[in-house]
C-alpha cells in the first residue's frame, strides 16, 4: 500500500519540472514541508511490519533523497529574482565608488586650445609624425646646407643602412605644408601633434614635446590680424587682461617673424621664479607665411598672403597648472596624472 503510493509519487516527482520558483516553493511545500507527502509517509512508515520496514526503509530513504534532489537542481536553475538579489544586504550601505580615469593634462590643454581657435573658424588637421626632407624643412625655406637645420637637431632615419632624407618631423609646420599643397586657399586651420628633437631629457627638454601649429592664408591677411587673433586666444585662455608682447625673431618660413610673451601667467608681471623675474614669459614663434613657402606649395604669393604660428603644449600647461618638470607629462605616474580631472570628458 505504502510501496504503491511511493511509486506513484516518484513518477510524479520524475514528471516534474518547472522555471518558476513559486511552483517549485509549492514542490517544496508539498513533498518536502513539515506537513508534506515525506513527512507522512514517514509517519504512516512507523506503523508497518518489522519485516516490512526493512525493504520499505529503503525505499523510503531513496524516495526522500529523490525529492530533495530533484528540489535542489532546480533551485539551481531557477532565474535569481530582484528580492533574493537583495536579500541579506544592506541596501543602506554606500556603494564602491567607480573611479573616473583622467584625460591627460596635455589632451586637455589641447583641448582648450583647439576650442578657441574654433570658435574663430579654424579647423583640425594633421600630419604624419615620420617626414621627409621637403616637408620638414625645404619647403619651408631652409636652404640646404643652412644651419638653421642644426638648431632643430633633427632624428634622421635610416632607410635600408642609410640615412636618406626621411626623419622625425621636428615641429608641426611640416603639417602647413602637406595643407598648402593639397588644397587652395583660403586656408584657417590648426595642426597640433608630436614632434621630435635630439636633446638632453631634463626638467626643461625632452627628445618629444607636442606643438600646435596655426595657419591662416586668404588674400589680404596682414600682421595686425596675426596680432588681434593671437592677443584674443591669450585673453580667452588665460584670461581677461593678461599683456602680449612681440619680439622680433627668426623664422626661414616667416617673414617677418616674431616671438611673442605673455605677462607671467603666475606673478601677473611682478616677476618670479617661472618668468626669471622678467615678468614674461615666452609662449609661441609666429610671423608672416614667407612668400617663398606660398609658391613651394603651389600658391600664389602676390594674390595671398597668410599668418603662421606654433607653440608647445607642453609650456601652456606648465603655466597653467604650473608644472615644473616636463619629465612628469610622460612617465605615466598616476599620482600626477589624477590630479587633473576636469569636467571636460
Ligand atoms: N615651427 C616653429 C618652431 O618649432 C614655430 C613656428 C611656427 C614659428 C609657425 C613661426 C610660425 O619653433
Amino acid at each position: 500500500m505504502l510501496q504503491d503510493q511511493i511509486t506513484q509519487y516518484t513518477q510524479e516527482i520524475n514528471a516534474f519540472s518547472t522555471e518558476n520558483a513559486e511552483e517549485l516553493e509549492q514542490f517544496r511545500i508539498r513533498f518536502l514541508g513539515t506537513k508534506g507527502i515525506i513527512k507522512d509517509i514517514f509517519d504512516e512508515f512507523k506503523a508497518v511490519s518489522p519485516e516490512e520496514k526493512r525493504t520499505l526503509g529503503k525505499v523510503l530513504n531513496e524516495f526522500k533523497q529523490l525529492a530533495e534532489a530533484k528540489y535542489l537542481s532546480l533551485k539551481a536553475n531557477e532565474p535569481v529574482t530582484g528580492d533574493q538579489k537583495t536579500a541579506g544586504m544592506d541596501l543602506t550601505l554606500p556603494g564602491n565608488g567607480i573611479e573616473l580615469g583622467a584625460r591627460h593634462p596635455l589632451a586637455l590643454v589641447r583641448r582648450e586650445i583647439v576650442d578657441i581657435f574654433n570658435k574663430l573658424g579654424f579647423i583640425v588637421a594633421e600630419g604624419p609624425e615620420i617626414e621627409d626632407d621637403w616637408h620638414n624643412f625645404s619647403a619651408l625655406n631652409f636652404p640646404e646646407e643652412h644651419p638653421a637645420r642644426d638648431m632643430q637637431d633633427t632624428f634622421f632615419i635610416r632607410k635600408g643602412g642609410e640615412s636618406g632624407d626621411i626623419a622625425l618631423r621636428t615641429h608641426t609646420s611640416s603639417v602647413q605644408v602637406r595643407m598648402m599643397e593639397a588644397g587652395k586657399p583660403p586656408f584657417r586651420a590648426l595642426m597640433p601633434g608630436r614632434v621630435y628633437r635630439n636633446e638632453a631629457i631634463s626638467a626643461r627638454a625632452h627628445c618629444f614635446f607636442h606643438q600646435v601649429e596655426g595657419l591662416y592664408v586668404d588674400e589680404n591677411v596682414s600682421f595686425a590680424d596675426l596680432k588681434q587673433t593671437l592677443f584674443y586666444f591669450v585673453q580667452e585662455l588665460y584670461g581677461e587682461g593678461t599683456k602680449v608682447r612681440f619680439r622680433p625673431s627668426y623664422f626661414p618660413f616667416t617673414e617677418p617673424s616674431a616671438e611673442m610673451d605673455i605677462s607671467c601667467t603666475i606673478c601677473k608681471g611682478a616677476g618670479c621664479q617661472l618668468c626669471k623675474y622678467s615678468g614674461w614669459v615666452e609662449i609661441l614663434g609666429c610671423g608672416m607665411v614667407d612668400p617663398n613657402v606660398l609658391e613651394n606649395c603651389g600658391i600664389d604669393s602676390k594674390k595671398y598672403s597668410g599668418f603662421a604660428f606654433g607653440m608647445g603644449i607642453e609650456r601652456i600647461a606648465n603655466l597653467k597648472f604650473e608644472i615644473r618638470d616636463l619629465r612628469l607629462f610622460s612617465e605615466n605616474d598616476a599620482r600626477f596624472l589624477k590630479q587633473f580631472k576636469t569636467s571636460l570628458i
